[in-house]
């Protein structure tokens, strides 16, 4: 088992390589992949710390290459890299004609790709990943983390972010402290990754509707585990990428600082917007509020965010202590 899986790492990392050095020294990868990454900005530094590749627009390049080094075509298809066609036996490369994404356990070793298609397609999805191997475990991986876990222990707060590209832009003008979660909700084992880093989390969402539901999911999770998180909304149609290259890495700085709110603030926030007047909906609101709160594992930290929130949701203190005290006694 410990060798098949040591097989799947050496494919996957001469894999990266190829990627690479079709991005850099093929007319195909330098017209087409080395122009579009130069397009969003990303310098040479960047290219090599996040490894990023290009894989050429053919059905076997990789394979063909591959089997005249001698790697196994059986290797292969088990790293995610070619596609074995049931019906017809044929083999093929799973990623063509993208700009390519290793993405590296906490070790830095390459466990899997994420690739961008170049043009929008509405046929085509814009993000390809490799599927679930020996080595790649998706609920189990951040993006970037690899890169990030030094600068997450010295600042003591870990970044978080939807996708690839937030977190090398993010990386580019010196802001090192963030991973990504590739648009999946967040699990409870990339929770207990951060942890071990840091307790602290701030999230950094897109500024659109989705944005919103992803930092709400999943999140009653990440106060169980004891972590202290907050979050931060761009403005609508801005995600953490676009808004650095806006704005520069000072002013976003200064933008995640006044910005940045607890996250039980944040939820009972647009709750609240989404319940209006209506005193139904306000109830389910307050329960829902307590509920998270109620997750908290330390008492102090459940305390003070009794005292705020009552404020916020316009009730006594004291209702929403017992309200909890109740759901905790139900729980057990
Ligand atoms: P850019 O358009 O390159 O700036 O990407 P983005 O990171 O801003 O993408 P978006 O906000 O749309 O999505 C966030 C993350 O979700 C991406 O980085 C991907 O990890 C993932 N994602 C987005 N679209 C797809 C898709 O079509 N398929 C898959 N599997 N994942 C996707
Ligand atoms: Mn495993
Ligand atoms: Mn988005
Ligand atoms: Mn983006
Ligand atoms: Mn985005």
């Amino acid at each position: 088992r410990q060798t098949e899986r040591e097989s799947l790492y050496i494919a996957l990392n001469y894999a990266k390589t190829f990627f690479q050095e079709n991005l850099l020294q093929t007319d195909e990868g330098r017209g087409i992949g080395l122009s579009y990454f130069r397009e969003r900005g990303f310098s040479d530094p960047t290219l090599a710390a996040f490894e990023l590749g290009y894989s050429p627009d053919q059905w076997d390049a990789l394979l063909t290459d591959a089997t005249k080094k001698g790697y196994n075509p059986t290797v292969l298809s088990k790293a995610g890299l070619t596609i074995v066609r049931e019906e017809s036996g044929k083999t093929f490369d799973r990623f063509r004609g993208r700009v390519m994404f290793p993405i590296h356990n906490v070790s830095g070793r390459v466990i899997a790709f994420g690739a961008r298609i170049l043009k929008a397609d509405p046929k085509a999805p814009k993000y390809l990943n490799s599927p679930e191997t020996d080595v790649y475990h998706k609920s189990q991986v951040l993006y970037g983390i690899f890169q990030a876990k030094q600068t997450i222990r010295q600042e003591d707060v870990c970044y978080l972010t939807e996708g690839y590209t937030d977190v090398i832009s993010l990386h580019q003008a010196g802001i090192k402290n963030v991973v990504a979660s590739s648009g999946t909700s967040l699990t409870i084992e990339q929770i207990r990754l951060i942890s071990r880093f840091t307790p602290n989390v701030t999230i950094l969402y897109d500024g659109d509707a989705a944005g919103v539901k992803a930092a709400l999911r999943g999140l009653d999770m990440v106060l169980e585990e004891g972590l202290n998180v907050s979050v931060v909304m761009f403005p609508d149609g801005d995600d953490p990428d676009s808004f650095v290259r806006k704005v520069g890495a000072e002013a976003f700085k200064a933008f995640i600082k006044q910005n940045a709110h607890d996250f039980i603030t944040f939820k009972t926030d647009n709750l609240l917007k989404d319940a209006g007047d209506n005193p139904f909906k306000r109830a389910e609101v307050i329960s829902e509020i307590v509920g998270s709160i109620s997750r908290i594992p330390d008492p102090i930290k459940r305390q003070v965010f009794f005292q705020t929130t009552a404020r916020q949701l316009k009730v006594d203190e004291q209702t929403l202590i017992s309200e909890s005290n109740r759901l905790i006694r139900k729980q057990r």
